[in-house]
């Protein structure tokens, strides 16, 4: 295994934009849209989790914009962030982005400034719309050559006003360079 990817696995930062300071314990769980055949939203004990990650969203880079990947997506959405009635402190993040979908949407986005801005309007509207509670940017993986722009990407996401309102909880989930 590289440097780098050790340092992906062992590294977890959760931003948190109103409290500044964690002071509970954090329980992250991790729900794939591709085990549903075997493990359902309903099959989640919500009361085990601090956090749910939903993977995954991707970027639309055209429209800058998130996107579903599969086709029940918005039904997995609905069903998986329906747990926070079973434990009202539960907060639901999309991931977006992974593995497969690599590096090449984020790139188009985060390369230019006004596209992340209009990017981060827009995933706030698409987190609300959904009941989301913050976005998981799972940009798999920054290199060297793209670490500057990553870096603002990550820098313009943090300060984003509006995240304030949605009261998000970020988590930027990458290696640190
Ligand atoms: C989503 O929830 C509805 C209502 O409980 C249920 O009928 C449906 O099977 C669930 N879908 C999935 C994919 O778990």
């Amino acid at each position: 295994m590289s440097t780098d990817k050790m340092m992906y696995f062992g590294m977890f930062i959760l931003l948190q934009v109103l409290t500044p300071v964690v002071t509970q314990r954090v329980r992250m769980c991790y729900y794939t849209s591709w085990s549903q055949s075997r493990f359902r939203p309903s099959d989640i004990d919500a009361t085990l989790c601090t956090h749910i990650i939903y993977a995954f969203a991707h970027v639309n880079s055209v429209d800058n914009t998130l996107a579903t990947v599969r086709y029940n997506d918005l039904e997995l959405y609905n069903n998986v962030t329906s747990l926070k009635a079973k434990n009202p402190d539960l907060k639901v993040l999309l991931a977006v982005g992974g593995f497969n979908f690599g590096s090449a949407g984020f790139i188009a986005i985060a390369q230019d400034d006004k596209k992340t801005t209009l990017f981060a309007d827009n995933v706030v509207n698409y987190l609300r719309q959904h009941r989301f509670d913050g976005l998981d940017v799972d940009w798999e993986f920054p290199s060297p050559s793209t670490r500057g722009i990553y870096q603002r990407f990550v820098q313009v996401g943090r300060s984003y006003e509006v995240f304030h309102f949605v009261e998000s909880r970020i988590a930027f989930q990458g290696v640190i360079m």
